[in-house]
């Protein structure tokens, strides 16, 4: 049974906008939703985990709206953000014969929604495709806005595209099954709207964490208050050329340290990373003189309750020196002529874009928060 849905639209122009569903239970419905795009075939590309888990379901309520359907699942975590991910994902939409027309429907994580975007935004030169995101990180983040891509050896989504979705279905039961640590990591995305630019928002988190863990109503209200905000950004910035930048507070730092630990889950996984990100732009902040600290202290407090890694001697077997973290930093998409862009804050909900930041400060900042 679908319980109330949120609907949270994207106005794009160029007949580019989309709908963002928010609510309980939306999975078994999406037969029909999907069918109104007028395709033919839907390929859902989802990990193993998640296929296991919603991929029938998924599949059975497209054919019974009259799709053919196909199930492409890649191997769970980061590493299939590959260029062999990649290929696996391009090669079985074509061996599925997925053509212009048709869908290709992302289930799954971030990590799905990335490849399965990137790979439609390169199939034949571009299909449509959906997003129905099963981790707290997808529904409040990835899945919005059409950022796709994958990883290099080199760094952190450093190939990719922008392809913006056609539909957003975020059933939050499906969070019902997602392990504590990956709910965990992907409320330090929910924290970061907060932080950004709304501190009502960030208070409101605060007293409202315990639910939104157990899966209260203040769960839903949480997704959805987070895809409007994010809706509202890629609408005014759909390219990243000013204030998108914003939604990359903690993640120069998070990119660097999640490259540093060879994008192992068993290590970090990316909330995690931005959780430690989130913290280090702050203090990084306090210690320019730019932020009180005792917001910066209040951050930490509230993502250490949240049961998130907030400094860098929590990264299990070691972060790297300060050397190898701002060589890590050097590959991120905000370097310009090789000076550094940083997601800085005057306070909580204050935050601002700060271009050429000196290596050197940041160096000794590295230094002292490794020294603890
Ligand atoms: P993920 O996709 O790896 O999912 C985390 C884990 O949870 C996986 O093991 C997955 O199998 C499992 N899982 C997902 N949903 C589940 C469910 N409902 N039940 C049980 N298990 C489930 O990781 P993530 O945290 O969702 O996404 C991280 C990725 O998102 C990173 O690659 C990051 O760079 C990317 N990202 C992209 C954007 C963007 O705008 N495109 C924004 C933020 C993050
Ligand atoms: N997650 C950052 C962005 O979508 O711009």
């Amino acid at each position: 049974m679908t319980a109330q849905i949120e609907t949270v639209h994207v106005p794009l122009d160029g007949g580019r906008a989309y709908d963002i569903l928010v609510g309980r239970g939306l999975l078994a419905g999406i037969g029909a939703r999907v069918a109104a795009l007028k395709a033919r075939a839907v390929a859902v590309v989802s990990d193993e985990t998640v296929a296991a888990e919603y991929g029938a379901t998924v599949t059975d309520a497209l054919a019974e709206a009259g799709l053919r359907t196909a199930l492409i699942a890649v191997t769970p975590g980061e590493g299939s953000k590959s260029y062999a991910g990649f290929a696996q994902v391009c090669d079985g939409l074509i061996g599925h014969r997925i053509e212009r027309g048709d869908l290709v429907l992302a289930l799954g994580g971030g990590v799905v929604g990335d490849l399965a975007g990137f790979a439609a935004a390169s199939l034949r030169r571009g299909v449509r495709f959906v997003q129905a995101p099963t981790s707290l990180l997808a529904q409040v983040d990835s899945s919005v806005g059409g950022k796709t891509g994958i990883n290099s050896p080199h760094g952190k989504n450093l190939v990719g595209a922008f392809h913006q979705p056609s539909l957003v279905i975020a059933d939050t039961a499906t969070l019902d099954t997602l392990p504590l640590r990956e709910l965990r990591a992907g409320y330090a995305e929910v924290a970061k709207y907060g932080l950004i630019d709304d501190p009502e928002f960030f208070a409101w988190c605060e007293a409202n964490l315990a639910e939104i863990y157990a899966g209260g109503p203040a769960r839903e209200t949480a997704v959805a208050s987070c895809c409007r905000a994010k809706a509202g950004v890629v609408v005014r910035d759909e390219r990243e050329d000013g204030e998108r930048a914003l939604l990359n507070l903690g993640h120069t730092f998070a990119h660097a340290l999640e490259r540093l630990t060879g994008y192992q889950a068993a290590r970090l996984v990316h909330g995690e990373a931005v959780a430690i990100g989130l913290c280090l732009a702050f203090r990084f902040s306090a210690r320019l003189g730019l932020c009180p600290g005792q917001d910066a202290g209040r951050v930490a407090n509230h993502l250490a309750l949240a049961g998130l890694p907030t400094r860098l001697d929590q990264v299990p077997g070691g972060s790297g020196d300060a050397d190898q973290l701002l060589d890590a930093m050097r590959q991120d998409k905000k370097v310009r002529d090789g000076a550094l862009t940083f997601i800085l804050a005057r306070g909580i909900g204050k935050s601002f874009i700060a271009p050429g930041i000196e290596a050197g400060a940041v160096r000794e900042f590295l230094v002292d928060e490794l020294r603890g």
